[in-house]
């Protein structure tokens, strides 16, 4: 399988790990073919995302968007997270094989129910 430069770096140092010290919104997010959990942290203050992590129990693509994923909605406002897809993660890793788009999948659905568990439903 080939992974793209971007993705090999994000696996081997990932970004944001590790339970977030203050965070007041968590989310997790599984598949239940693969069995892969990843959890997300997120520290919202005004409506603005201060800091996000994860932990993710997964494949090293699972990891890898994970840790991009929370470097893209860092800085920005929780509708603006919402409309990070997977897609645009998959995309700021340079592509993944077709058989791990799913995983990317894992990491949009983290950050979107960080943001449900944040707003309270
Ligand atoms: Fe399950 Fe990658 S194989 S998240």
């Amino acid at each position: 399988m080939n992974y793209s430069a971007q993705v090999m770096e994000h696996f081997s140092n990932p970004r944001n790990v590790g339970e977030l010290p203050g965070a007041n919104a968590v989310g997790e997010s599984g598949n239940a073919k693969c069995g892969d959990i990843m959890k997300m942290y997120l520290k919202i203050e005004n409506g603005v995302i201060q800091d996000a992590s994860f932990k993710t129990f997964g494949c090293g693509a699972a990891i890898a968007t994970s840790s991009m994923a929370t470097e893209l909605i860092k800085g920005k406002t929780i509708e603006e997270a919402l409309k990070v897809s997977n897609s645009a993660v998959v995309e700021a890793l340079g592509g993944l094989p077709e058989s791990k788009i799913h995983c990317s999948v894992l990491a949009e659905k983290a950050v979107k129910a960080a943001i449900a568990n944040y707003k309270g439903n």
